[in-house]
């Protein structure tokens, strides 16, 4: 793992955009493996000044989302289509018939998790960016999900439903179940990015990064990856 502790979000923001910036350039058909979440925002409001600017365009990407919650209409602003829409697609050049998410409101979500388990084998990820759960799940891998794991459903566990709750307009509102790529299909990418902000994110990182690999911190696995960039803050990093 290569960790670069940098002194807060802002900066964070830009060094995690140059590293998906430089993937970019290096391949304008590249695969991005994207995440919602509030901590990669920072990251989408560089990516959109860099192709405002004329430094970057992103119309032969294509991207792969981590997860989408069940139950919530496309049209719904808490859903992740909705929020990527609004936080990067609808600001850019990108094509967003190249854009997949999981459907959460597919009629039988393991068919859809097959589904989209196949689309992720055509579509490798060149680069997965990953926020971190501050109970060290990445996409929505709860603690004690099995490392070998393809896109499934789950159960959000009341720590990741409180964290949640402040998108909505109350906890009630948040959905209990999401259909998320599982941490194989994590570990397929290519490379990844993962980026956290915060003393509230302080414990998992350390898990993550000197903790045993282990299913209690599913983040724990990334040392196993052999390309693995950690972009943090002073505060994330401050029991390292
Ligand atoms: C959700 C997402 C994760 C994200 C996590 C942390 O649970 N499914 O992909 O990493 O939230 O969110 P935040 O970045 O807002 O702390």
């Amino acid at each position: 793992m290569e960790i670069i502790v940098v002194k807060n979000y802002e900066e964070m923001s830009k060094a995690g955009n140059e590293v998906i910036k430089n993937v970019v350039l290096e391949n304008p058909q590249a695969i991005l493996g994207l995440a919602t979440g509030s901590t990669p925002i920072g990251i989408y409001k560089n990516m959109i000044a860099d192709f405002k600017n004329g430094l970057v365009s992103y119309k032969t990407i294509k991207t792969v989302n981590l997860d989408e919650y069940i139950g919530l209409d496309a049209s719904n602003e808490q859903s992740y289509v909705s929020f990527m829409s609004d936080v990067l697609f609808n600001h850019i050049d990108i094509d967003k018939s190249n854009t997949f998410l999981p459907n959460g409101k597919a009629e039988d979500p393991s068919v859809e998790c097959d589904r989209y388990t196949s689309v992720l084998k055509t579509m490798p990820q060149d680069i997965q960016l990953l926020g971190l759960g501050s109970n060290g799940h990445i996409a929505f891998n709860e603690p004690m999900t099995a490392f070998e794991t393809t896109t499934h459903v789950v159960d959000l566990t009341e720590s990741t439903i409180s964290d949640n709750a402040r998108f909505f307009d109350s906890i009630e509102k948040v959905p209990t179940k999401a259909i998320t790529m599982g941490i194989k299909n994590i570990m397929d990418a290519k490379k990844i990015l993962i980026v956290a902000s915060g003393e509230n994110k302080a414990d998992a990182i350390y898990q993550m990064v000197k903790g045993e690999v282990n299913i209690n911190c599913p983040a724990s696995i990334l040392q196993n990856h052999e390309n693995v960039t950690v972009i943090i803050d002073e505060a994330a990093a401050s029991k390292l």
